[in-house]
């Protein structure tokens, strides 16, 4: 009797266990099948007449006369589904009713053109899953841009935003291409610092082991080192600055190209940046349908061609003087936001303002021969006001030199130097130091006037920010 309940048993468990691999490898199929016929919105033109299969969101919904036709997106775009009622299931037709803004879907079908049709194609639904059917969701048509900022992480799928991040990931592409194309090594600099950098009164301190330590506001030092080992490197990585800015061009977290030329001096510096730039602007201007979605008219991008304008810093003064009665800026200052503006509403292409006083530039800055009341350094300036992109600086490479400017330095902002954090540094100009130079450019600063964005939280996904740093 026993025996024979053990059998039974057995024998249950053992087709209980034959079900379950069965069902687990129809399951396999059907996924199979589906991603083999997966197709993504943008490319229903070239399968008319075909079943295939759709997998995104929901963008639009509406129902009528037993069809409800769904607008899906995904990452390429956006494409109609007509679900019929006597076409489908009884359980999917009742999945597309159910469906929501925002909810995950599945659907496989036959591909049509239809003018009606937001694209000119719609799919005839021949199922519809709803993989997550989403809850109401928090943003609708028009929404405060505080209410956008804290629901970032929903508002990052909208249309402009998903424009906005490709465009970010090819400057990021075209970017490392350049410099690729061109003999240089990427490097990967430590975000953890002692060695501050620019002023050292906007950093982030961490608390490392004990000791006092900074988030790196800039990679430049590290670079100046591989280049005895590379020659023509670049960083690409975050810089952090503590500003207390709260304007439309700062940011506590931005990513920072830097690239460090061994024997470049500042003309070769400055001819670098603006074919960079130049490319990077060519090459966004072929993604017309991103550039489209976000208001941007290509032509603008094509016309960006070296060489960009230089400007002395002596002359821009007297410019945004001259355009601003109110403006009194003298010798020695640096510029703001409405002073960029004064400088390059009337520019289609970036500017470059050179010879820089040098107590407003780095202690790394180079002293100009010709004029000592000035450094070697260029800041790139965007048109229309966009501000700042790139600040490069002939380096100071001998030793004598760089004491002399660290001491002015110390003058001039009243503080005493850290030396003991930079003589690794220092260091470099005693072992085969030459000249050399780089420039450090704030992508997010680069992609806010490609775009012609409003505010520069809008060309990163997580902005940090003044008073933000959620989601
Ligand atoms: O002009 P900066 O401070 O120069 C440096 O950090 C140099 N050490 C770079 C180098 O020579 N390797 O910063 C360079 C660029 C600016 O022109 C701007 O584009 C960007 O970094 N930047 C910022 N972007 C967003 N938010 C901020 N708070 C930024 N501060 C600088
Ligand atoms: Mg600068």
């Amino acid at each position: 009797m026993k025996a024979a309940i053990r059998r039974a048993t057995n024998r249950f468990l053992k087709n209980e266990k034959q079900n379950r691999e069965r069902n687990k490898r129809i399951e396999i199929n059907n996924q199979l099948t589906f991603m083999a016929k997966r197709i993504f919105a943008n490319e229903a033109s070239k399968h008319v007449g075909e079943e295939i299969a759709l997998a995104g969101w929901v963008y639009r919904k509406r129902e009528s006369g037993g069809i409800v036709f769904i607008v899906m997106r995904d990452s390429t775009g956006i494409l109609q589904i007509a679900v019929k009622k006597d076409s489908v299931k009884e359980k999917d037709w009742q999945s597309a009713r159910d469906s929501t803004i925002e909810s995950s879907i599945k659907v496989v079908g036959t591909v049509k053109q239809d003018e009606r049709a937001p694209t000119g194609y719609e799919v005839s639904a021949k199922s519809f899953e709803n993989v997550q059917v989403a809850e109401p969701f928090p943003i609708t048509e028009y929404q405060s841009p505080e209410l956008l900022l804290d629901k970032r992480h929903l508002w990052l799928r909208s249309q402009r935003m998903t424009a906005i991040l490709k465009a970010r990931s090819y400057v990021f592409r075209y970017a490392r291409e350049f410099l690729d194309k061109r003999g240089f090594f990427e490097i990967t600099p430590p975000i953890i610092t002692m060695a501050g950098g620019e002023t050292g009164a906007d950093l982030f301190e961490v608390n490392y082991f004990g000791q006092k330590a900074y988030l790196t506001e800039s990679s430049q030092l590290y670079a100046e080192a591989l280049i005895f080992a590379l020659e023509k490197v670049y960083s690409f990585a975050p810089s952090f600055r503590a500003e207390k800015s709260r304007t439309t061009k700062h940011l506590a977290e931005f990513w920072h190209l830097e690239p460090e030329m061994a024997y470049y001096n500042i003309n070769d510096n400055m001819r670098l940046q603006e074919r960079l730039v130049s490319y990077i602007a060519n090459k966004l201007a072929e993604h017309e349908d991103i550039l489209k979605t976000v208001g941007v008219d290509p032509e603008t991008l094509k016309k960006v061609k070296p060489p960009f304008k230089r400007v002395k810093y002596e002359e821009a003064l007297e410019i945004i003087n001259s355009k601003d009665s109110s403006e009194h800026l003298k010798w020695g200052d640096d510029f703001g936001v409405p002073e960029e503006k004064l400088l390059t509403e009337d520019e289609e292409k970036p500017i470059f303002v050179t010879d820089w006083p040098r107590e407003v530039k780095a202690f790394y800055a180079s002293p100009n021969p010709k004029d000592p009341r000035t450094v070697l350094s260029d800041d790139m300036q965007a048109p229309h006001g966009h501000g700042e992109i790139i600040g490069g600086t002939e380096r100071v490479w001998t030793y004598d030199e760089l004491m002399e400017r660290i001491r002015e330095f110390e003058k001039a902002k009243g503080i005493k130097f850290n030396l003991e954090n930079y003589d690794w540094w220092i260091d470099l100009r005693r072992y085969g130091a030459v000249p050399h130079a780089g420039f450090g450019m704030g992508l997010e600063r680069l992609i806010k006037w490609l775009l012609n964005l409003d505010h520069i939280r809008d060309a990163i996904p997580f902005p940090r920010l003044i008073n933000r740093a959620k989601p």
